[in-house]
């Protein structure tokens, strides 16, 4: 069975209530059930967290064990060299997924430091995008 853990970085903990507009109205907690039911062949675990060392504790943690790791770092991905080096230091691939298409925003969302070290992103398809992250591993 496929070991994949999503990590949601900042903010992420108020999807559905935060900025609707952009990152809709479902909560994470309810999608993730959603991928549990449609993924029974993938032992998928979900942690979120506001702050940057705890969501580089969890790469070290999960990284060596883990087949794949969904990250969306929030606005993290904009400044954070050290989950970078975080991602960088681990064996287990990193898919890096927003759910708003970062690129149709303000300039400061279009450079992430974690693209070059992630083996891909998926980038602006809502919720699915983490959906077509775990496609991604699974069909892998
Ligand atoms: C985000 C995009 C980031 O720019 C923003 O800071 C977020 C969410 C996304 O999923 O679209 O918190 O990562």
């Amino acid at each position: 069975m496929k070991k994949i853990l999503i990590i949601n970085g900042p903010n992420l903990n108020l999807l559905g209530k935060r900025e609707p507009g952009v990152y809709g109205g479902q909560s994470f907690e309810l999608y993730f059930e959603e991928l549990v039911a449609a993924y029974p062949q993938v032992e998928l675990a979900y942690f979120q967290s506001n702050s940057e060392g705890a969501i580089i504790d969890k790469i070290h943690e999960k990284g060596f064990s883990a087949d794949g790791i969904v990250l969306n770092a929030g606005a993290y991905t904009h400044t954070s060299i050290a989950i970078a080096d975080a991602i960088r230091s681990v064996t287990t691939p990193v898919i890096e997924v927003h759910i708003s298409n970062v690129f149709k925003r303000e300039t400061y969302r279009h450079h992430s430091y974690l693209s070059e070290a992630c083996v891909g992103c998926i980038v602006g398809f809502g919720l699915k995008s983490y959906k077509l992250a775990i496609e991604a591993f699974v069909n892998n």
